[in-house]
């Protein structure tokens, strides 16, 4: 079976999020006698030019999106076993990041959606599916049933609609999106693309889409109702019998502790008692934090987001900091956030380091060197960051919902069971409280600590079971 994944990144090319890191690792993880996996993302210009270099030109045509004539050129790329496409248009794709303001980024994918499905006759490839991710490919499957579907190309060609996210849904007003697009007037009724008077691109994607997942069960669950469905939960409910929820895994190639190229001391399930700490004290001096191998140190990296709880940790950072703990934070996003722990981490020197950049080599140091990590997110449709903590040993301290809910396994210390830490409401004295409670078994419990890490180091959250569910799903699809 052929399958064309097309999104708006992909790991090792360009990454804003977790959503990368399923684009890029989870096509390797398929039988590749049955499942020929392909993937297209957009030729960005803040690609680095080391791979757009390694880029090989394939074609190039015009095509119309409403009543623009626009450049696609098209180029391809194995890495790793898979075969990479990139749509070229230097007008779209020339910005500093890959997202800018909304109402760039709408005409953007719109262009990049249909530009999508046009490339394919040009390629020696037909999909019998095409998966679609997140609202910047929702216009994939629209356009597949509009102006594709005379031709007998394209006939027969199935879409799955995958949500990352559904708080980003593409919204803009109705008249642009209809002159942009150029889909007829009768696509935009509260039935298909539009919702509460816009244009919804994730809308038209779901609606249109032959099968709908997402990233987690509980996520699956819990946007069909209103706390979570962002306003769309009537339409999750509405497709509840094709949606489902896969749970994400990880590259366990390149999340290893064992041989991991970031971090000073590599170690594994056996030997990380003694050589985990290595990482940590080496982590402390490079970030200037006081040098204590038994100090808790505690890990967040995220983007610095309401999703991800940060207003729980602004609120309690100061009784935190009153206990034996040290506190590592790596992030960027929203400026009250990085500046809040830039305040926190001048008031309590050697103790809070705050690293507001993205670095991919300081992400594995701390999933490494810390000794717990906290994600106390409001909502979570999966979550990667717990998987690699889990992965190096680093015992999560989350939220119960979406994604951390189904991965970490609260710690129960009558039954010596669990791989974490969690707390049921969005509350910032309830995390405290499960910090604490987590402080006291670092503490006073390094045993019970260890056989945290033991079970932790144990779980497997590689790619393989979820790419087998992603491969019945196809099945299904494909007949
Ligand atoms: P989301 O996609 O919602 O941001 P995930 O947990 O699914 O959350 O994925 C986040 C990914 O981004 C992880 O691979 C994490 O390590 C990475 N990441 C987030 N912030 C940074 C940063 N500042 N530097 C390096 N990696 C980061
Ligand atoms: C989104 C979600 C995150 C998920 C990721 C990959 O960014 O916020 O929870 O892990 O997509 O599916």
């Amino acid at each position: 079976k052929k399958i064309l994944f097309v999104a708006s990144e992909a790991v090792p090319f360009i990454k804003t999020g977790g959503l990368a890191d399923v684009v890029g690792s989870l096509p390797k993880y398929f039988d590749k006698e049955e499942y020929d996996i392909r993937v297209m993302v957009p030729k960005y210009l803040c690609i680095k030019q080391e791979w757009r270099d390694q880029m090989k030109y394939v074609t190039h045509f015009y095509m119309n999106l409403a009543w623009r004539s626009q450049y696609v050129g098209i180029l391809e790329l194995e890495y790793d076993g898979v075969k990479f496409y990139f749509i070229d248009n230097e007008y779209y794709f020339a910005g500093p990041k890959p997202y800018g303001n909304i109402y760039e980024d709408i005409e953007k994918f719109a262009f990049f959606s249909k530009a999508a499905i046009s490339a394919l006759p040009s390629l020696d490839f037909r999909p019998d599916i095409i998966h679609c991710h997140d609202w910047q490919t929702g216009l994939v499957p629209v356009f597949l049933k509009d102006s594709f579907q005379n031709n007998p190309f394209f006939q027969g060609i199935k879409t799955v609609m995958t949500i990352h996210n559904l708080k980003f849904q593409g919204i803009w007003d109705m008249k642009t999106v209809k002159d942009i697009t150029g889909l007829d007037a009768s696509y935009f009724t509260p039935d298909k693309l539009e919702a509460y008077g816009d244009a919804n691109y994730l809308k038209g994607g779901i609606v249109y889409a032959d099968a709908v997942t997402t990233v987690s069960d509980t996520y699956a669950e819990e946007i069909k109702m209103p706390y979570y469905g962002e306003h769309l939960d009537g339409l999750m409910r509405a497709r509840a019998n094709s949606l489902r929820g896969i749970v994400n895994g990880i590259d366990y190639k390149e999340y290893d502790p064992e041989t991991d190229k970031y971090i000073v001391r590599n170690y594994n399930a056996v030997n990380f008692r003694k050589e985990k700490i290595k990482n940590k004290t080496a982590l402390q001096q490079e970030l200037g934090l006081n040098v204590d191998p038994k100090k808790m140190m505690i890990g967040i990296v995220s983007r610095l987001t309401d999703q991800k709880g940060f207003d729980l940790i602004a609120y309690v950072m100061d009784e935190l900091c009153q206990d034996e703990v040290q506190i590592v934070a790596l992030g960027t996003g929203e400026e009250r956030y990085e500046n809040m722990f830039r305040h926190f981490a001048w008031k309590y020197q050697g103790k809070v380091s705050a690293n507001i950049f993205y670095s991919e080599a300081m992400s594995h140091k701390v999933y490494a060197s810390c000794d717990a990590f906290l994600m106390p997110s409001q909502f979570e449709p999966c979550g990667l960051s717990q998987l690699m903590s889990l992965r190096y040993g680093t015992v999560p301290i989350v939220r119960e919902t979406g994604g951390l809910k189904d991965t970490v396994e609260p710690y129960n210390e009558y039954e010596s069971k669990g791989t974490g830490f969690s707390f049921t409401n969005y509350n910032a004295h309830e995390m405290l409280h499960t910090i604490r409670y987590a402080e006291h078994i670092y503490y006073d419990k390094k045993r019970e600590w260890n056989k945290i890490i033991d079970r932790a180091m144990a779980k497997d959250f590689s790619w393989n079971s979820s790419a087998k569910r992603y491969e019945e799903l196809y099945n299904w699809l494909a007949g």
